[in-house]
């Protein structure tokens, strides 16, 4: 889940470009931080905990250097464990993004040979066991090799760099957690994220699994992680415009990426047409399609099963990405499974979908992130083409599911005017819930349950699952308890948490769903309930209307914002940072 950057090339503020790097992938994880140059002879290292903010760090120029920002899996948030991780002798230092499965066997083994740990984490084990293998070796075919080595030992889906001091060289390998390099006239980079790269770099080569690349002041060599043959790097143009990823203006990404909801789905009703009647033909010729995602990812995967439902009367299975492994027992060599995922990084959508491709299934992706690890596993990927999201809270990729899924499901009824017209329809739709005097209402919701512990959001049918993606947006940004359920479970046990002043969001379209959503909402405002209505009609049982337009099956694209507008207004009355919740990390690329 961390963020990773490295350079090798001509002596510069390396410490600085690492750090401005690191500052670009923050949203990756934000425990703690490190960044290490080589210097004279050793390593040199300056750490913290918490955000990067403002530091400025006061190193010589350095030719080499990197860096990492931490989402702590083992070991607590401490300096000790932040990386960079020195080798007992100082000649080497490690980043590491994953998790060691069999760390304590390894640190075992170490200890009895009489190596002494640090820090608590798992990946001080790999630094010593580079050291372990390299012995003396003093040329950068040993570094590699020793490198290689000790990979091999580690078990899970790790990336790790090693910086060696001696040779001067950065030496990376990784199993499925991405790392990308990039060549430029400063010199030569590596990063876990292409974005990171984007400011250095015109051409890019993404690192695949079984190979180890060796970066130093010549360039970068690629040799096969089991046999060290060279082979010649692959390298693309790299396309992002590092503009895409400034504020702009705004004063948070959140909010930023929520306003640009509206041309992301103008995107799509104009470009993406194509990309839609491609995965519907996958769609047809399937023998049962699956779709898979997780948090954000998989409640608009749900909406996606309800409108393919309604719309083209084609049951797609909906099954939570961490959930899948145990449920793939089904899959053939004609089912189909649809991967949904911003980052295309996520371990929890990765793994089932490569035990899927195991099983001969075929992969669609609904992917932002392209050169992402889906992107490359998929047979097909339609790109959400929502620009960069750097918010931790997904907003604007959501959207670009929802539209994707909408316009797929009218294509393969045979309806791709209609599903055009929707598209449309929820532009302007999405335009009046961004105003001014839109969000104005939604402050005032705000401030009224700014001191709330729970809150809770119902919906029925194409709503439920807007309802669960309001709760989540709610939830993780301001930390107040939300919970999103079916409008028709109420009465099933959730009504007994229902009490005077309790806050109760209440979805309701104008479709088949709207009497029996009322009488829900009658049921808990009985019971003391405030109830903000999300419809285009006013109703009297409503304390408050946040009036939403009509926009047909399209609903689930004009409902989300206003939740998501709440969430944020919410984070800024009660003091949080709405792009970097705590304890959250953008990419999650561990289990
Ligand atoms: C939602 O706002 C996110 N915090 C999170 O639930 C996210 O949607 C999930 O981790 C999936 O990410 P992905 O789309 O990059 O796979
Ligand atoms: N498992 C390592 C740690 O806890 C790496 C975590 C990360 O990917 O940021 O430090």
């Amino acid at each position: 889940m961390c963020g990773i950057f490295g350079y090798v090339g001509r002596p510069v503020d390396a410490a600085d470009m690492v750090l401005t790097a690191l500052r670009r992938l923050e949203y990756r994880g934000y425990d703690s931080w490190g960044v290490c140059i080589g210097v004279n002879g050793h390593c040199e290292i300056a750490k913290s905990v918490g955000k990067i903010g403002d530091a400025v760090l006061d190193l010589p120029d350095s030719g080499i250097g990197f860096g990492h920002t931490r989402w702590a899996t083992h070991g607590g948030v401490t300096r000790e464990n932040a990386h960079p991780i020195r080798d007992a002798s100082g000649r080497l230092a490690i980043i590491h993004n994953g998790i060691i499965e069999n760390f304590r066997p390894l640190k075992a083994s170490l200890l009895t040979a009489g190596y002494h740990f640090v820090s608590e984490t798992d990946t001080e084990v790999a630094v010593h066991l580079v050291a372990r293998y390299l012995g003396d070796g003093a040329d950068a075919v040993h570094v590699r090799r020793a490198t290689a080595s000790a990979f091999s030992d580690l078990r899970g889906l790790n990336a790790i760099i090693i910086l060696d001091q001696v040779t001067q060289t950065l030496t990376a390998v990784k199993k499925v957690s991405p790392l990308v390099i990039g060549r430029g006239p400063g010199g030569v980079f590596i990063a876990s994220d292409a974005l990171a790269l984007a400011p250095h770099c015109s051409e890019v080569c993404y690192l695949e699994d079984g190979y180890i690349a060796q970066l130093s002041e010549a360039g970068v060599g690629l040799y096969r992680a089991d046999t060290d043959a060279p082979v010649t790097p692959t390298w693309e143009r790299l396309l992002i415009d590092h503009r895409a990823v400034e504020l702009g203006g705004y004063p948070h990404f959140m909010l930023k990426e929520m306003s640009e909801q509206p041309e992301v789905i103008e995107r799509i009703s104009r470009d993406g047409i194509e990309q839609a009647r491609q995965l519907a033909a996958l769609i047809r010729e399937s023998y049962g399609a699956f779709f898979l995602g997780c948090g954000t990812a998989s409640y608009a995967a749900l909406t996606g099963a309800y409108l393919f439902s309604r719309i083209a009367r084609r049951h797609v299975n909906f099954v939570v990405g961490s959930e899948f492994m145990y449920q793939e027992h089904f899959l053939t060599n004609r089912s189909l499974v649809i991967a949904l995922s911003q980052s295309g990084e996520t371990a929890d959508v990765i793994e089932p979908v490569l035990a899927a491709k195991q099983r001969g299934a075929r992969i669609a992706a609904l992917v932002n992130v392209r050169g992402s690890t889906l992107d490359r596993i998929a047979d097909f990927s339609l790109y959400l083409n929502a620009g960069p999201e750097q918010c931790v809270l997904s907003t604007k990729a959501y959207t670009a599911k929802v539209a994707n899924l909408l316009l797929t499901a009218h294509i393969l009824n045979g309806s791709e005017h209609v599903g055009r017209d929707l598209l449309w329809r929820a532009v302007d739709g999405v335009r009046s819930v961004l105003t001014p005097n839109f969000s104005n209402a939604v402050l005032a919701v705000a401030e009224r349950f700014k001191h709330q512990r729970s809150l809770f959001v119902v919906g029925r049918g194409l709503s439920y699952p807007t309802a669960l993606e309001a709760a989540l947006k709610i939830k993780e940004v301001s930390y107040i308890h939300a919970e999103g359920f079916a409008g028709g479970e109420l009465k099933h046990g959730v009504i007994a948490l229902i009490e005077e002043g309790t806050p109760c969001l209440v979805y309701s379209p104008l479709d088949e769903t709207r009497a029996d959503i009322l009488s829900g909402a009658m049921e808990m405002k009985a019971r003391g309930g405030f109830i903000v209505g999300i419809s285009p009609e006013e109703d009297a049982v409503f304390d408050v209307h946040l009036p939403i337009p009509d926009v047909g099956d399209a609903a689930p694209l004009v409902m989300a914002p206003p939740a998501q507008m709440l969430g944020y207004q919410l984070a800024l009355l009660r003091g949080y940072d709405p792009d970097k919740p705590r304890n959250l990390a953008k990419s999650v690329t561990v289990k």
